[in-house]
């Protein structure tokens, strides 16, 4: 089993996004989860440290669209060296794979679920508006833009038009709660949406300059 420390050194230290203290939150609240719905915790765990491991960090050439297949099989590699049963190491690669909201592999073991929830939990709530934000700034992009009608209807924007932290709650994070999988993770889910949707909601009232 990779230690804490040793996974430490896989991620930047100084990333809100996809830093080292995301993986730690995302482990704490797998850990939890697994035990609620008796889930391997043995596999939840490596899986949840290895799972944005290689290529989750924007970047030039970073080859970000597919972070969950590098991560894999950077996984892969990872739990080999250390004489993990090969049935076990590709329940973990199966976890990672599907962990993401657009992934093509859907989760289906307890486990690939329970990382699942564990990791969109952290979009929702105080970090998820926190992550939300540090990404827009990141990728140079206002906390705030009137989304036109077209991005409303359609999720597409007129040419030009900033992709907004609040573009990203309208587009997708309002929406993220209703595709978990657990039932610990669901409850959890609407709690820290409430939070994430009231700011996004007051942020779009103060920037038109309602009270
Ligand atoms: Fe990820
Ligand atoms: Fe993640």
């Amino acid at each position: 089993m990779p230690s804490v420390d040793q996974a430490r050194a896989w991620y930047p230290a100084d990333d809100p996004v996809h830093g080292f203290d995301h993986v730690l939150r995302v482990l704490a609240v797998a850990e939890r989860l697994a035990e609620q719905v008796g889930a391997d915790g043995e596999i939840v765990r490596a899986a949840a440290l290895l799972h944005d491991a290689a290529g989750a960090v924007p970047g030039p050439g970073s080859g970000r669209a597919s972070h969950e297949q590098a991560s894999a099989e950077f996984a892969r590699s990872i739990l080999a060296q250390e004489g993990w049963e090969p049935g076990r190491i590709e329940a973990v690669a199966h976890c990672i794979q599907a962990h993401r909201y657009r992934s093509v592999e859907a989760p289906r073991t307890l486990e690939a679920q329970v990382l699942f929830d564990a990791d969109k939990l952290d979009v929702l709530g105080a970090f998820g508006v926190a992550r939300t934000i540090a990404y827009a700034l990141q990728a140079g992009e206002p906390i705030y833009a009137e989304p036109s009608e077209a991005f409303r209807s359609s999720g597409t924007g007129l040419p030009g038009e900033p992709h907004s932290a609040y573009h990203e709650y309208l587009f997708k994070l309002r929406r993220v709660a209703d595709r978990l999988h657990t039932t610990p993770g669901r409850e959890l889910g609407r709690r820290r949406s409430a939070l994430l949707c009231e700011f996004f909601e007051q942020l779009a009232q103060e920037a038109r300059g309602e009270p």
